[in-house]
């Protein structure tokens, strides 16, 4: 695969902002992560770069990924991934605090460090800690040639063309089609059936068009942002695939429109959050079509009566019940997939919330796009 991308060429053009371009670029870069990686014969996906054979594919007992800032809770998508495709142990970590608590390294486990820079400082000395105690580390990394992608045993290079604006998007969207695919290929050498390899191609070759039908919705998220930028503070909750995607959302938030922005998993609100919801404190809630609708829909009602104002990122077809909320419809996908779908309407309500408010998008204050000193 090649980027059809020339980064000397790569300006804003028409857009306001590069965030507003790299989102609009999301559905072509997304058909990038996954162009010749797709193997519709025998289910599965092919990754030549990460320099493993089958037999030390099914060696792996245990996934760790690592990195910063939205990597992270990407990582933390990929994870779940993980778990559910291949049935292995998985979990992410902030690669910031990872090698000060001088971490095991075991031979088994698959470490994957995930960034878009490869230059991020924390994310490098990790991969440098678990090489030098013989762990194998692979790469989600989007920048060719980057320090993290030099160091890394193999990888997955995510093809996303150059990003720009601090807040990532494109970046990010491709770094969960990426841990998609090495899911896929992790599943299909162990029990994941080839019935279900070609389920989740499918469902991944719908996604840059899913992806395009979301942002086409932009104008209607847009008054959603208005509405939110007014508030102090806004929470952001979401369940089990849908808790990632809610840190993601607030992440993007806080970052540029300087909004007091917190995720919670949302069967932790009874547990001290719930104290918090009043008028003046919206709630942006993840509410997919899955195994957890109907307790979601509890949630909601819990914060509809402390009158809360609610913002619900669902499937069409849920029923929400008598709830009084603002709806966003995002399309249907196969339910492993479902975040990389959610979490397209938080960058647009960050975005527009942001601009509402008069913040330079790009560039919000005290922040690098590539964190590279300690
Ligand atoms: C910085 C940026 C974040 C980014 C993080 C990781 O903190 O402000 O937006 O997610 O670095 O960057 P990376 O290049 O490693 O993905």
């Amino acid at each position: 695969v090649t980027v059809d991308v020339d980064p000397a060429a790569y300006e804003a053009g028409d857009h306001e902002s590069f965030m507003h371009k790299e989102m609009l670029e999301q559905p072509a870069a997304a058909a990038r992560a996954l162009s010749g990686r797709l193997d519709e014969r025998f289910g599965t996906a092919h990754l030549g770069g990460l320099n493993m054979d089958a037999r030390e594919t099914r060696a792996i007992r245990r996934v760790k990924i690592l990195g910063c800032g939205s990597a992270y809770y990407v990582g933390q998508m990929g994870a779940a991934l993980v778990e559910e495709l291949a049935r292995i142990p998985a979990d992410a970590e902030a690669a910031s605090e990872f090698r000060y608590r001088d971490p095991v390294i075991e031979a088994d486990t698959l470490y994957v460090a995930v960034s878009q820079s490869g230059e991020t400082i924390d994310t490098l000395l990790a991969v440098q800690e678990i090489r030098r105690k013989g762990g194998r580390v692979v790469g989600l990394v989007n920048v060719v040639g980057s320090a993290i992608a030099r160091e890394c045993d193999g990888g997955i290079y995510l093809h996303a063309g150059p990003e720009v604006a601090v807040a990532s998007t494109k970046a990010l969207t491709n770094m969960f089609l990426g841990f998609a695919l090495l899911a896929l290929q992790l599943g299909r050498v162990r029990d994941l059936s080839i019935a279900d390899g070609r389920r989740l191609i499918n469902g991944l070759t719908r996604i840059p068009a899913q992806i395009q039908e979301i942002l086409d919705d932009e104008a209607a998220i847009a008054a959603v942002a208005e509405q939110l930028s007014e508030a102090e503070s806004v929470f952001f909750v979401g369940r089990v695939r849908g808790f990632p995607v809610a840190r993601e959302g607030a992440q993007k938030f806080k970052e540029i429109s300087y909004r007091h922005a917190e995720a919670y998993q949302t069967s932790e609100l009874k547990h001290g959050p719930l104290a918090l919801i009043s008028p003046a404190v919206p709630t942006v809630a993840i509410v997919p079509d899955d195994e957890l609708t109907d307790r979601n829909v509890g949630a909601l009602h819990e914060i509809a009566a402390r009158r809360g104002p609610l913002v619900v990122i669902t499937h069409e077809g849920v029923d929400l019940g008598e709830v009084d909320c603002v709806r966003i419809d995002v399309p249907r996908n196969e339910r492993e997939l479902d975040p990389v779908l959610l979490v397209v309407p938080l960058q647009l309500l960050a975005f527009h919330a942001a601009q509402r408010l008069g913040h330079d998008i790009d560039k919000p204050r005290n922040l690098a796009k590539s964190v590279t000193v300690e």
